[in-house]
């Protein structure tokens, strides 16, 4: 069976209340609203397993864990362990990493933010590449309408960093960087260094900083075609299972199914991914 990347480990951060999903989030987790035909969270997680990671720790809400937990269990049906971890308030994305420095326990890490959809022809090479490349922290880009709403990335003419802003209110570029993100073994230590902002959060871009003032940050944009959706509002939730609808209509391919990766990564064999499906 394949087992590359075996020192990388994963990390699913499916937190916040979505109280843009209000009232739907009162009463039921965010993480398993459908997206078409499944619930949210199998796109990440399906991220992770097309990467070929076979341990990752999915960090939630205290009301969203247990619910998340009975749904994907321990991992054993896609061939990997699945742990859990409580955010218990809503203290940031970086935080992840000091929630998780045991679970790592000095592993380099793929993180992926629960609601973020991805979709890309030949997905597992092309985070293989990025993982074998990997010096530092490697971010992912994808050209927005609406820059002031994410992490945005000033690249220069040979595609290095310039700067990375969060929501900045004057954008440099239109490339936002999106959930998913490649950290080498010094993520906790950095993470340990960041200070809380305003909201009292520890920002995701803080930490990129960190790696960008050691030059060490680098950008891989996705391409023309590609499909990326922060799927944490109706709209783009809406958006997001009209896109995984057609695509899957037209070229007769499941899109987030991870079963489906758990057996392309050659975790889990045939008859196994059969007996789930
Ligand atoms: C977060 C990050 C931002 C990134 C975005 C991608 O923003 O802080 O840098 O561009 O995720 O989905 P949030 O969605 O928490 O506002």
């Amino acid at each position: 069976m394949a087992k590359h990347h075996k020192k990388y480990k994963g990390i699913l951060l499916a937190g916040g209340h979505g109280t843009r999903l209000y009232p739907v989030t009162k009463f039921s987790c965010k993480q398993l609203l459908p997206i078409y035909d499944k619930p949210l969270i199998y796109y990440a997680l399906t991220l992770l397993l097309l990467a070929k990671i076979e341990e990752i720790l999915i960090i939630s809400t205290p009301t969203s864990l247990p619910v998340i937990e009975k749904v994907l269990g321990d991992g054993s049906q896609y061939g990997i362990t699945l742990s859990y971890q409580v955010q218990a308030e809503p203290k940031g994305i970086a935080q992840a990493f000091l929630l998780a420095e045991e679970f790592l326990a000095g592993a380099s890490c793929m993180m992926v933010l629960g609601d973020n959809i991805i979709n890309k022809s030949d997905m597992s090479s092309f985070f293989k590449k990025a993982m074998q490349n990997n010096d530092g922290a490697t971010i992912f880009g994808f050209p927005v309408r609406d820059p002031k709403r994410f992490g945005i990335v000033e690249l220069d003419t040979d595609n290095k960093i310039v700067s990375v802003e969060e929501k900045p209110q004057n954008p440099k570029s239109n490339i936002a960087a999106i959930g998913l993100y490649l950290y080498d073994e010094t993520v906790v230590e950095k993470a340990h260094r960041l200070t809380p902002t305003v909201r009292g959060e520890l920002e995701i871009t803080d930490l990129n900083n960190l790696y960008l003032q050691q030059n060490r940050l680098h950008c891989q944009t996705l391409s023309r075609g590609d499909f990326w959706v922060d799927a944490g509002t109706f709209d783009s939730m809406n958006d997001a299972s009209n896109y995984i609808r057609l695509q899957q209509k037209y070229t007769n391919l499941a899109i987030g199914a991870p079963m489906e990766a758990a057996y392309s990564a050659g975790f889990i064999t045939q008859e196994q991914m059969q007996k789930y499906t």
